[in-house]
C-alpha cells in the first residue's frame, strides 16, 4: 500500500495547503513522536510500527521527507504516515498536521463523502454526550442515576466529568427531539450515527433508561456510546453499545485509550480490564493506563492498536481465560507481535471494579504480583483437571501445549515445557513429540509472510544500480560512467528501466539537478520504487573511488543479466523456429543467430 498525498488530493484540497504544511512539519520531527528513530547515515531508521519486526527495517530520509519500509513494502510522506497511523481519511490529517503547523486551511477545501460523513458524525456524537452529561449531572431525570454512580459505585464526581458519563432517560426521544429542533440537525444522520433508530412511530433513541460512556478513539472524537442500564431488574442487557457506523467498528476501539495513552507509553505497559466501571475505579485509585475490553476477548486490530503505546499488556479478567477458545487466541497473536503478558489475579475471584471499591491496597498488591501469563496458563488449566490419570494429562496437553509451541523464544519455552512436564509427570522429549505433532496437524494453516515477494536477480541487481546512483554526491558522473559501460544496453525491469532512462535523460539536460525536482518530474506510478531506491540502505564506502567502482561493478552485472536474459530468449526463439523448419524461417533465423553472436560476443 502506497499513498501518494500528490495523488490523493489535488481536486479534494488546495495543494497550497499541503505545500505549506509540508514546509513547516519535518518528517522526522513528526515520526519522532510515535516511534523511535535513529539516525543512519543521511537518514533515520527504527522499528516499523505497521508490522512486526526485530530489526529496523524503516527508513526515513529528512532530504526527502518522505519514509519507506523495506518490510511491509509502506511508504510515503507526512500526511500517509498519519492517515496509516492514526488510521483516518486524508482530509482529518490534513487538519491535523495544519494544526500543529499553526496554519489556518484555505477555505477552497472539498472533503471527500467519506470524510465529510466522518466529521458529520464526530460533530453529532460530541453534541450528544453533552446532552447525555448535562442531564446526568444538571437536570433532575438524572438525579436517580448520578447517586447511583456518587453512592453506589462511588465515583467522585471529578471522574464523572473526566469521562464525561451521561444519562439517557427512559423517553423515547429526548436526545432525538433536542438534535433535531434545538441543534438542527437532520433526523437521517441521528440514525447513521446510531444515535436513533427510525420505525413507524417516527425517531426513537437508541439508548433509553442508561447510564452513558461516551466511547472516543485515540484522538479524543465520541466514535460511539455504551449504555447500562438504570435498572437491571427489567429485561433487556445490561449493556448496549452503539451499532457498527462509519466511524464505529466494533473490536477495533478499547475503552478509555484517549485518557489512557500517554500514561502508557510512559509505561510501557497496558493494564487491560473488562469493563467501563472497571477502568474508572482503577483512574480513582491513581492507576492510568488501564482500557477497557467491554466483555470481548482481544482483537488483533486490538493488539496493534495498544502495540503502538506499549510492549507489555497486563491482564485483569474476572472470567476464565484459559479456558475460552477466543483468549486463547488472543494470547497466541500477542506472542506473535513480540508483547510481554502477564496476568493479575484479584482475590476471591472479583472483579477489580468491586475490589478498587473495597479494598484497593488489595488491589495494587495484586497489581505488584503479577504472573507471567504462561505460568498462569499452566497452573489454570491444571487445575481444570486431573493430572494424576491418564485421560487428565492427556486434556491438559491438549490445551496447553498449542499455547506453549507457540513461544518465540526458544529458551522461554523450554522453560515451561519443563514446568508442564515436572506438573504432570510426562518427559521433556514425550511433550516435544506431541507438539510437533499437534504442529503438523496444523501446517494448513501455517501462516504465510505478507509481502515477501521474492525479487527476480535483475529486479535486485537493478535496484541496487538505481540505489548507487540516486544516492551518490554526484549523479550525473554517476549516471555517465554507467551509459559507457552498459553501451546501450537497456535495463530489464520496466520500472527500473523508465526510472533509468529518465534519470539518464535529467542529467545530461541539468548536470546540477535537484533529486527532489527530479522526483517530481516522474510519474506517480514510478515513485514508490522511486522512493525505495533514494533510501535503501548501502554500505558505507572508505572514499569516491570505492564508490565509483562499485557502480562500475554493478553496472557490468546489469549488462551481462540483461545480455544473459536477452540471449535466453533468442535461443528459445531460435529453438521453436528450427523445429518448425520452414524455408521462409531460414531468413529469419540468420538473422537470429547473427544477434545471438554478437551478443554472445559482448557478454566476453
Ligand atoms: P457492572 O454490573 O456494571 O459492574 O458490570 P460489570 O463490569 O461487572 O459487568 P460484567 O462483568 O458483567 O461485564 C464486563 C463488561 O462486559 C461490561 O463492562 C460491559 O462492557 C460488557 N457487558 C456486560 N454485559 C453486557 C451485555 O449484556 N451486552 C454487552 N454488549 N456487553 C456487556
Ligand atoms: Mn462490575
Amino acid at each position: 500500500m502506497w499513498y501518494n498525498t500528490d495523488e490523493l488530493s489535488p481536486q479534494t484540497s488546495s495543494m497550497d495547503d499541503v505545500e505549506k504544511i509540508k514546509q513547516k512539519v519535518d518528517v522526522v520531527d513528526l515520526l519522532s513522536g510515535y516511534m523511535i528513530l535513529k539516525r543512519a547515515g543521511k537518514n533515520f531508521k527504527g522499528l516499523c510500527p505497521f508490522h512486526s519486526e526485530k530489526t529496523p527495517s524503516f527508513v526515513v530520509s529528512p532530504d526527502r521527507q518522505i519514509w519507506h519500509c523495506f518490510g511491509c513494502q509502506k511508504g510515503g510522506d507526512i500526511f500517509s504516515f498519519l492517515m496509516e497511523y492514526e488510521k483516518i481519511e486524508f482530509y482529518e490529517s490534513l487538519k491535523e498536521l495544519a494544526q500543529k503547523a499553526n496554519i489556518t486551511l484555505s477555505g477552497g477545501l472539498h472533503r471527500n463523502e467519506n470524510e465529510k460523513k466522518r466529521e458529520e458524525i464526530f460533530s453529532v456524537n460530541a453534541i450528544a454526550s453533552q446532552f447525555y452529561h448535562y442531564l446526568l449531572t444538571e437536570h433532575k431525570v438524572g438525579i436517580q442515576a448520578l447517586q447511583y454512580l456518587l453512592e453506589t459505585r462511588k465515583i467522585p464526581k471529578g471522574l464523572i466529568d473526566k469521562f464525561n458519563l451521561g444519562f439517557a432517560p427512559f423517553n423515547n426521544s429526548s436526545l432525538s427531539t433536542y438534535l433535531i429542533k434545538k441543534k438542527k440537525y437532520q433526523p437521517s444522520l441521528l440514525v447513521e450515527a446510531g444515535l436513533a433508530t427510525q420505525d413507524r412511530g417516527g425517531l426513537r433513541d437508541f439508548f433509553r433508561g442508561r447510564i452513558i460512556f461516551p466511547i472516543h478513539d485515540a484522538r479524543g472524537n465520541v466514535i460511539a456510546f455504551s449504555g447500562r442500564a438504570i435498572d437491571t431488574t427489567s429485561s433487556g442487557p445490561k449493556y448496549i453499545n452503539t451499532r457498527e457506523t462509519p466511524v464505529y467498528v466494533k473490536g477495533e476501539t478499547v475503552y478509555g485509550l484517549y485518557y489512557a495513552r500517554d500514561e502508557i507509553k510512559k509505561q510501557g505497559k497496558a493494564l487491560i480490564v473488562e469493563g467501563e466501571f472497571d477502568v474508572i475505579s482503577a483512574v480513582k485509585e491513581g492507576i492510568k493506563n488501564v482500557v477497557a475490553l467491554k466483555g470481548t476477548a482481544l482483537t488483533e486490530t486490538q493488539i496493534k492498536l495498544l502495540k503502538r503505546y506499549a510492549d507489555k499488556f497486563l491482564f485483569c479478567f474476572d472470567t476464565d481465560i484459559a479456558g475460552n477458545s477466543a483468549q486463547q487466541r488472543s494470547i497466541e497473536m500477542i506472542e506473535k507481535e513480540g508483547i510481554a503478558a502477564g496476568v493479575i489475579v484479584p482475590p476471591e475471584g472479583k472483579d477489580p471494579d468491586e475490589l478498587l471499591r473495597e479494598n484497593p491496597s488489595e488491589f495494587k498488591k495484586a497489581l505488584k504480583n503479577e504472573k507471567n501469563i504462561y505460568d498462569f496458563l499452566i497452573e489454570s488449566i491444571v487445575a481444570e483437571f486431573d493430572s494424576t490419570n491418564a485421560d487428565g494429562k492427556r486434556k491438559i496437553v491438549d490445551k496447553t501445549l498449542p499455547l506453549l509451541s507457540g513461544i518465540e523464544n526458544e529458551v522461554v519455552k523450554e522453560h515451561y515445557f519443563k514446568k508442564l512436564g515436572n506438573i504432570i509427570d510426562a518427559s521433556l522429549d514425550s511433550l516435544l513429540r506431541q507438539a510437533a505433532k499437534l504442529q503438523s496437524k496444523q501446517t494448513g494453516v501455517a501462516q504465510a509472510s505478507p509481502n515477501k515477494k521474492t525479487l527476480t536477480r535483475e529486479e535486485m541487481v537493478e535496484s541496487y544500480l538505481l540505489s548507487l546512483l540516486l544516492q551518490s554526491g554526484s549523479i550525473p558522473t554517476m549516471v555517465n560512467a554507467t551509459e559507457v559501460l552498459l553501451e546501450g544496453t537497456s535495463l530489464s525491469t520496466p520500472v527500473y528501466q523508465k526510472i533509468y532512462k529518465a534519470l539518464k535523460d535529467e542529467s545530461l539536460k541539468n548536470p546540477r539537478m535537484s533529486l527532489q525536482e527530479f522526483s517530481k518530474s516522474l510519474p506517480p506510478e514510478l515513485h514508490p520504487s522511486f522512493d525505495k531506491c533514494c533510501l535503501a540502505p548501502i554500505q558505507e564506502f572508505e572514499s569516491d573511488e570505492q564508490y565509483a567502482d562499485e557502480v562500475k561493478k554493478v553496472a557490468l552485472d546489469v549488462k551481462s543479466l540483461s545480455i544473459k536474459a536477452k540471449l535466453k530468449d533468442l535461443s528459445s526463439e531460435i529453438k521453436t523456429l528450427e523445429k518448425e523448419n520452414g524455408e521462409e524461417n531460414e531468413e529469419k533465423l540468420l538473422k537470429l543467430r547473427g544477434s545471438f553472436n554478437a551478443l554472445s560476443q559482448k557478454i566476453k
